[in-house]
């Protein structure tokens, strides 16, 4: 997830006083919001390609290029980076360059088979300057050009995209070119905009939206030339396509959050490609487990006798998620510690310990001193963490990012999919390791995961219904969670979202607890969520369940029912039913927390609370 901009103009355009520099730039900070690891910047002037590149935030580039400048030009492209292969450097920075520095490219996304055209392009006397898989794909690129390509940027284009694998949006430019930029999208976003004399790339439309409000939106596998004053589509092997036009309505701040009122919306619907990619490049072909990426040995991995997750919030509900996974599939006991209670408990570890931490941020201090301190005890330390380079993954054995790109609002959504997918991915790889499970077996269950992306966009497809609903309760001042087996975190994480930003008192139970005290909550009206496990399976929870909810009802409970599709038993207890597509129960915390999310923002936002910055909160909580 990381901004994109690009731009030509002609030279003695009508429009604007603006250069490349001015576009890209002002670009770059309106795409800030996509990642911040890195800025980097390339244009096409009178001495050829010319790029200047920082890590860190965006000031940082700008106060190279009032240090160094670039000179005028009218050809440019810019990135803003959320690093995934390659930490927060300046060699890491994007652009890219290549055939001699005389192409630069910037990319979002992941190139799965970066590694194998990494060995080729070795073996063919290349070298590489950054660990990055962009790299990569820019000296393809600038290989095909200077040889099977023609020298021609759009052609050669077309014939690197058809040996790239994964997740892309690549913007190139080359001296020879100059005028033009050359673009390809597959699976990642890039949108164009057409202005008068000039025309643009982005990311999304915040990338351009101070220059033009025209803009034509790309299809899958596609390449689109820009010049100034015309754009041509194709796809991979140069056959004509077309772009829909479209007048982008949204003002600036609503473009940044893809023209949804808050980040926290936004990164709800960013979920379906959150679990995508955090999936994307961790499994081959034939459903073999492929974690090249972990730095722990899969002999000590496969020896491990006890996981324990350190994590906090919702994290560790994603860890509490896992324990229910990893437990049946490799049959290994697993642990799930709030980290600030961890290490004042005098616990057990030893070197078959694997201690497993969640965080989005990477920053929070409760786990860095948890993992700290487990380390010191002789544990292997693993990082599920959201965010390349920093300090809890920088102090751990191993890591295993997911890809959810940056998280902006405090209350943590599509990162805790993201996490829980990880967890998925970290199981069925120890299931393998250890032979717990059949090759096939895992493909099944991997087949189920590739189908989760729809059926969140499924569920994302009838949010309306969900926020009716919210609307609907603008004076609730307290709401209970019910679930069990998977559903039980859940529950605790939809009463987390309540809280944090409805500022509503809810609690999240094991559903089979109530009648052990909480039932003595329950009063006329008052609401329930409970979320029902599937009826399918001789093993199912589901008339237990069902019985939970009569028990809450016979009390006046006002009962809101997530259960799977088709699962119509439940009608007669329900003053709501919301129905999540069928799913393996494991998996289906995936689907029944997104219900929970849209109720919770839609509530906040109803009451008229900042979603994205609650009260009393912050993004990182880096104090103890
Ligand atoms: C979740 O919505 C909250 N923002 C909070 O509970 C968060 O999950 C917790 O502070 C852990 O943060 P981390 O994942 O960055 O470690």
């Amino acid at each position: 997830m990381c901004g994109i901009v690009g731009y030509v103009g002609r030279p003695g355009k009508t429009t604007g006083d603006h250069g490349a520099l001015d576009v890209v730039l002002e670009g770059l900070r309106r795409l800030e919001y996509r990642g911040y690891d890195s800025a980097g910047v390339a244009v096409l002037g009178e001495s050829g390609v010319e790029s200047r590149k920082k890590a860190g935030k965006l000031v940082n580039l700008i106060n190279e290029l009032e240090a160094n400048p670039l000179p005028e030009s009218l050809t440019g492209i810019g990135h803003t980076r959320w690093a995934t292969h390659g930490g927060p450097s300046d060699n890491n920075a994007h652009p890219h360059l290549a055939d001699g520095g005389k192409l630069a490219m910037i990319h979002n996304g992941i190139i799965e088979n970066f590694a194998d055209l990494r060995q080729e392009l070795l073996a063919a006397g290349y070298s590489f300057a950054s660990e990055t898989d962009t790299e990569v794909a820019a000296v393809l690129l600038g290989d095909i050009y200077a040889h099977a390509g023609g020298r021609d940027l759009a052609t050669s284009m077309q014939l690197a995209c058809q040996r790239l694998e994964g997740a892309f949006t690549l913007l190139a430019v080359h001296e020879d070119q100059p005028g033009v930029v050359v673009a390809a999208r597959r699976n990642s976003p890039l949108v164009v905009g057409l202005g008068e004399g000039e025309n643009f790339l982005g990311s999304d439309v915040s990338g351009f939206i101070d220059f033009t409000r025209r803009a034509v939106e790309l299809g899958q596998d596609q390449i689109v030339t820009i010049t100034p004053d015309h754009h041509a589509i194709t796809d991979f092997y140069g056959n004509p396509a077309e772009g829909t036009e479209f007048h982008v309505d949204w003002d600036a701040a609503a473009a940044e959050k893809g023209g949804f009122d808050s980040f926290m919306e936004k990164e709800i619907f960013d979920q379906p490609a959150a679990v995508a990619d955090t999936l994307l490049g961790r499994y081959d072909v034939d459903g073999r487990m492929t974690l090249d990426e972990l730095r722990i040995d899969a002999s000590d991995l496969a020896g491990i006798s006890k996981i324990i997750v350190l994590a906090c919030g919702t994290s560790a509900y994603a860890g509490s998620v896992a324990k229910y996974a990893i437990e049946h599939w490799c049959r290994i006991p697993v642990e799930v510690e709030l980290s600030h209670e961890f290490r004042y408990r005098d616990p057990i570890l030893d070197a078959g310990t694997l201690i497993v931490s969640i965080s989005q941020s990477g920053e929070t201090m409760d786990t860095l001193m948890a993992v700290r301190y487990a380390k010191e005890q002789g544990a292997k330390t693993l990082s599920i963490c959201n965010t390349n380079g920093s300090t809890i993954p920088r102090e751990s054995d191993a890591v295993l990012y997911t890809h959810a790109g940056p998280e902006i609002a405090v209350a943590s959504t599509k990162a805790f999919l993201a996490q829980i997918t990880a967890t998925y991915v970290l199981g069925l790889y120890l299931a393998q390791l250890r032979g717990n499970l059949f090759s096939g077996q895992i493909k099944d269950i991997l087949a189920d995961l590739q189908d989760i992306p729809a059926k969140i966009q499924d569920v994302l497809d009838r949010a309306d219904v969900i926020k009716e609903l919210a609307r609907s309760m603008p004076d609730a001042t307290s709401v209970l969670f019910l679930g069990r087996h998977v559903g039980y975190p859940v529950a605790m994480e939809g009463a987390l979202k309540l809280k944090e930003i409805a500022y509503i008192h809810a609690e999240g139970f094991a559903a089979g607890e109530l009648k052990h005290g909480p039932i003595a909550l329950i009063d006329d009206g008052q609401p329930v969520f409970v979320v029902v496990p599937s009826p399918r399976g001789r093993h199912s929870l589901h008339s237990k369940v069902v019985s939970n909810i009569q028990e809450v009802r016979a009390r006046g409970a006002k009962t809101l029912v997530i259960a799977e599709a088709g699962d119509e038993a439940v009608r007669d207890y329900a003053e709501f039913v919301f129905h999540v597509p069928e799913t393996p129960t494991l998996l289906m915390p995936l689907l029944a927390t997104v219900p929970l999310q849209l109720f919770a923002c839609e509530l906040a936002s109803v009451k008229g609370f900042d979603v994205d910055q609650p009260r009393n909160l912050a993004k990182s909580v880096t104090v103890e």
